[in-house]
């Protein structure tokens, strides 16, 4: 279990107070206007740190708009059709968080905590020239309050939801109420190696105590600027930010960072050496043979079951080809239990996630009647378009509705 967050500690880093004023500078004349900035409902913040997770800010941000108009509230989500909100999330990946943010949010309404600081999204506004963060959320926050079912504000029972590690409780905590909870990811691991010269790997215990400590200090210390409304969701924010836009992973833009005199790793011209991480293993290539089948318009899907990954979602039936040469009629018998006499070659899709470098060659051919096994469905390519589909799938299904809009009448 974290310790609390509001830990005070005897030893406090001498660097710290320069590198609090010099964020707070920088994150007040360089934070980018992300939609999820122009909010202090946490539920928005919450949905935002979710979905950033694993995915890049400007993937989320056409994601984040859309749940929002059609999700606004926790309740709307607690009562959402598991379909609706998987289609809402088909892209972005790693679906378990998307059930897990049901779940959270079912219990929230179990719970049945009635509150103010629920406000339903406002929908963006224009932000003017020279306008700062901070006036523009005030004015958000103000013409939004509205009663509706409370996000829990204490940093335990944040992390107590499902989904919810130390990480994003922090964020949300500092982002959405101002606590000086600390946040330590990618981000923020490669500004604080780099800053304080750390160079054991940060993934061990010892050094990843270290490291959290570190972030704890830092947005402790930004609360006592008491010129500045929110500083510790500003200083967490800043760290995020830097690691984003400054303290890359390659080319950093050490000349323009704000930091840079307080960083170990630049004075000593070693900025290549932190974070020292493990080497990722090579990626893994998987093939898979997929068959498109049709019967009159209709066309045979499967939907994967509860426990595997991307479950809940629908694909075109197929089979891993574990190295072998791909041997279409065997492998069309395998996943469909018969040999099509018009079996054809489609397309290929190429897709890559995580570790794995996948390869689909989906064939083509039709069905002379409409058997199917359990969790499978003939349905219209219409209907298709409704239904949640992994990204190789995705393009399957796009293929398809290009040659079919292609195809002679
Ligand atoms: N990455 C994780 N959380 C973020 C946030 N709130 N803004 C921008 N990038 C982030």
């Amino acid at each position: 279990m974290p310790r609390p967050a509001n830990t005070q500690h005897a030893t406090r880093n001498t660097k710290v107070p320069h590198l609090v004023r010099l964020l707070l500078a920088w994150f007040s004349q360089n934070a980018r206007d992300l939609p999820w900035r122009r909010t202090h409902d946490p539920y928005g913040i919450w949905v935002s740190e979710i979905m950033l997770q694993q995915t890049q800010v400007k993937t989320v941000i056409p994601y984040w708009e859309r749940w929002m108009r059609e999700l606004p509230t926790i309740a709307a989500l607690a009562k959402a059709n598991p379909d609706a909100i998987h289609k809402l999330w088909e892209g972005l990946g790693y679906y378990t968080r998307v059930r897990n943010m049901q779940k959270a949010a079912q219990d929230i309404v179990t719970k049945g905590q009635i509150g103010v600081n629920a406000h339903p999204h406002p929908g963006p506004l224009p932000r003017g020239e020279g306008e700062t963060l901070e006036r523009f959320r005030k004015t958000r926050c103000d013409e939004t309050q509205s009663s509706a079912y409370e996000f829990p504000e204490r940093f335990e029972d944040v992390l107590a939801l499902p989904g919810i590690g130390r990480y994003t409780a922090g964020a949300i905590c500092s982002i959405a109420f101002n606590q000086p909870t600390p946040i330590l990811d990618g981000n923020v691991i490669r500004v604080l190696t780099r800053v304080f010269g750390i160079g054991e790997n940060p993934r061990e215990k010892n050094t990843n105590a270290q490291l959290w400590n570190l972030a704890e200090q830092l947005v402790i210390h930004a609360t006592r600027d008491t010129r500045h409304a929110s500083p510790a969701s500003h200083l967490n924010q800043s760290l995020m930010e830097l690691g984003a836009l400054i303290c890359t992973p390659r080319d950093p833009k050490c000349l323009i960072c704000p930091i840079s005199k307080h960083c170990f790793a630049f004075q000593n011209n070693r900025v290549s050496d932190f974070p020292n991480l493990d080497k990722r293993p090579a990626a893994t290539a998987r093939r898979f043979a997929a068959f498109v089948v049709e019967h009159r318009g209709s066309f045979l899907v499967r939907q994967r079951p509860a426990g595997v990954v991307n479950a809940h979602l629908w694909e075109f039936p197929n089979v891993e080809l574990n190295g072998a040469p791909i041997e279409p009629a065997a492998a069309a018998h395998e996943v469909l239990g018969f040999v099509p006499k018009d079996l054809k070659a489609f397309c290929t899709i190429k897709h890559s996630i995580t570790r794995y470098r996948i390869t689909v060659e989906a064939f083509r051919t039709s069905a002379t009647n409409r058997k199917s096994a359990s969790l499978s469905r003939w349905l219209s390519l219409a209907e298709l378009h409704k239904l949640s589909f992994p990204s190789a799938h995705k393009k399957i299904l796009k293929s398809i509705t290009v040659e079919e809009q292609h195809r002679p009448r």
